[in-house]
């Protein structure tokens, strides 16, 4: 399974890159709005800047709501660098911008996927990826991983290339379940990450052991 940092925090996306386990970012315009990078041209070189620390999918979402809105910002972010993926929403307009970018071989990330059969007509116009939000559906009182399990299952029956893209992961255990169920890339913050590492008893041997090796060398 893919790890992708949910986030716009370059010192984060720095931290998850160097911990060595990092395989791409994705964006939106909350993200960005929480750091406070705000108007076209910033964030178009914060796009850079991220594309410039990752080796791997950055994906940037267009605003536009309409169709050709979509085509021209999309257009205008795989300009940008080779790692972007244009990220669109699962509307009328966005699901013929999917068909669009796809014939055209440029890679797209659908997003604000909640159900199967939006995953189904993502995966019909062509998506590299759809970004079911697993964490809002819990939200709700909705299995999000259940639906993950759904859509793969849909993809395998037909043998559709789209990958799973389990977003809205919240902590450690989603990472794991997105695990089990087979997701292709899940995308969440760094704390979730790095509390995958963590068991009492790994703190516990290891102070057992640098304490033994010291008793020897002293
Ligand atoms: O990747 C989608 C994500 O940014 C939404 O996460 O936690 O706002 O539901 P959240």
């Amino acid at each position: 399974m893919k790890f992708f940092i949910d986030t716009a925090n370059l010192k984060e996306i720095k931290e998850a890159y160097e911990l060595g386990v990092l395989d791409g970012v994705t964006t939106n315009p909350s993200l960005m709005a929480k750091e406070g990078i705000t108007g076209k041209d910033n964030i178009m070189s914060h796009y850079k800047a991220i594309c410039d620390i990752v080796d791997g999918d950055v994906s940037a979402e267009v605003v536009s709501v309409d169709f050709e809105g979509m085509i021209r910002e999309g257009e205008e972010l795989v300009e940008i660098d080779d790692k972007i993926v244009v990220k669109i929403p699962m509307i009328k307009e966005g699901v013929k911008a999917l068909k669009y970018f796809s014939q055209k071989g440029i890679r797209t990330n659908c997003t604000l996927i909640f159900s199967a059969g939006q995953a189904l007509l993502a995966a019909k116009a062509g998506a590299t990826y759809v970004s079911p939000f697993i964490g809002r559906l819990d939200d709700i009182s909705t299995d999000g991983i259940g639906l993950i399990e759904q859509i793969i299952t849909i993809y395998r029956n037909y043998g559709f290339e789209t990958q799973v893209l389990a977003a809205s992961v919240r902590h450690p255990m989603h990472i794991i379940q997105c695990a089990e169920v087979g997701a292709d890339v899940m995308t969440g913050p760094l704390s979730a990450m790095e509390q995958l590492l963590k068991h009492p008893l790994t703190d516990i041997g290891l102070e057992k052991f640098l304490a033994d090796y010291a008793k020897g060398n002293s």
